[in-house]
């Protein structure tokens, strides 16, 4: 099987999880893509009563057109079950998001989520986090002293850029994409990365998944 049928295999896998009357968070990527669009197929052959909370524009547009119900997070009191990508997971389960520049409303989705599961074809399980560059979400003004404040500290920043300039989150801010190869110390890194005036949000997700399915060749994975 090539990575997108795991990632289709996955997002299948996802919605059996789904319950009738369920509060959802949906993430954002490619793999979260083959998931809403398997939650749309139930939506419409078994009727579901949900509401959903998207993390992206590009998923709310999608959910939408699919028919499903998708509101704001400020206009729901709970959410029972986020279901998110990932672009690397360690053997503890903290994980590295923002491959997409969406991780800023995905952390504040999940945080307010009682379960949260992600979906990732095999490649993402990883030993140790850091080969996928750490992606922070920064605020435009400033942000070349962000960068040089980073670079000071050893992290090898690089601003995430098109042809046409710099990648823009649903936010309006920047991405910088941390280049670490591996990282030793996930929680003391994600607290000095707290610390920096500027930086909205970083996209180390630690201790915050209950529950992991890996796409593999022979069947999906699920870990808790
Ligand atoms: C977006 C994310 C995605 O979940 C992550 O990048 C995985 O994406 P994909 O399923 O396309 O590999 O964190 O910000």
């Amino acid at each position: 099987m090539n990575q997108d049928q795991l990632k289709e295999q996955v997002g299948r896998e996802a919605v059996k999880f789904v319950e009738d009357g369920m509060y959802l968070g949906l993430g954002t990527g490619s793999t979260v893509r083959y998931m809403v669009d398997a939650l749309g197929e139930r939506v419409a052959n078994e009727h579901l009563n949900l509401v959903c909370v998207a993390t992206s524009e590009r998923t709310a547009q999608q959910a939408a057109e699919l028919g499903i119900t998708v509101r704001n997070l400020d206009d729901v009191d709970h959410l029972d079950l986020t279901i998110d990508g990932a672009d690397e997971i360690d053997d503890n389960f903290q994980g590295i998001k923002g491959g997409g520049a969406a991780h800023l409303w995905e952390k504040i989705v999940a945080i307010n989520s009682t379960k949260n599961m992600w979906i990732v074809d095999e490649s993402k399980m990883v030993h140790k986090l850091g080969q996928f560059p750490l992606p922070l979400e920064v605020i435009p003004f400033g942000s070349t002293h962000v960068l040089k404040k980073l670079t000071d500290m050893g992290l090898h920043p690089t601003f995430r850029m098109t042809e046409t300039g710099h990648v823009m989150t649903d936010s309006e801010n920047y991405v910088i994409d941390l280049h670490l190869n591996e990282i030793d110390h996930p929680h003391e890194l994600a607290a000095q990365l707290d610390g920096i005036v500027g930086v909205v949000e970083h996209g180390l997700f630690l201790d915050m998944v209950n529950t992991v399915i890996v796409g593999r060749s022979d069947g999906p994975e699920v870990l808790r």
